[in-house]
């Protein structure tokens, strides 16, 4: 079992609900394939499947909300998770080839998710702060 917790950092915290919970979410999957990573193979790949597509779900549900709040640099965010998924199904392209998920491919899924959060998101949560949606 490897030792680092994957965890967002408190600076990361958006400020609302829907998408900090979805952030949540993804981590919570890939911790978990962390602390399985011994065990079944199988399990592992199904599980780093589910993370993969709760991101992508993420990417769209954002995307939504960011519609809804008439965020005016959307299109910006859109194009930063377009050549995201790439890197996405790279990663999980690779860990089906081999049938098998290494510690390496949660970080690199990890630091996926943390690149949304700290380059893109962030400034969605002062966007929010500075319409009064958030405090
Ligand atoms: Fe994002
Ligand atoms: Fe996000």
């Amino acid at each position: 079992m490897h030792r680092v917790t994957f965890k967002i950092p408190r600076a990361g915290i958006i400020g609302l609900d829907a998408i900090d919970d979805e952030h949540e979410e993804v981590v919570e999957c890939l911790d978990f394939v962390r602390l399985h990573i011994e065990e079944g193979s199988a399990s592992n790949l199904r599980k780093t499947r589910e993370a993969c597509q709760l991101l992508l779900a993420h990417f769209k549900s954002e995307e939504r909300l960011m519609q809804s709040h008439s965020y005016p640099h959307l299109a910006h965010h859109v194009v930063h998770h377009d050549q995201t998924l790439g890197a996405i199904y790279r990663i999980l392209g690779n860990c089906e080839h081999i049938q098998a998920v290494g510690i390496e491919d949660l970080r690199e899924l990890f630091r996926v998710l943390i690149d949304d959060i700290f380059s893109a998101d962030i400034a969605f949560s002062s966007y929010l702060a500075r319409t009064g949606v958030i405090r």
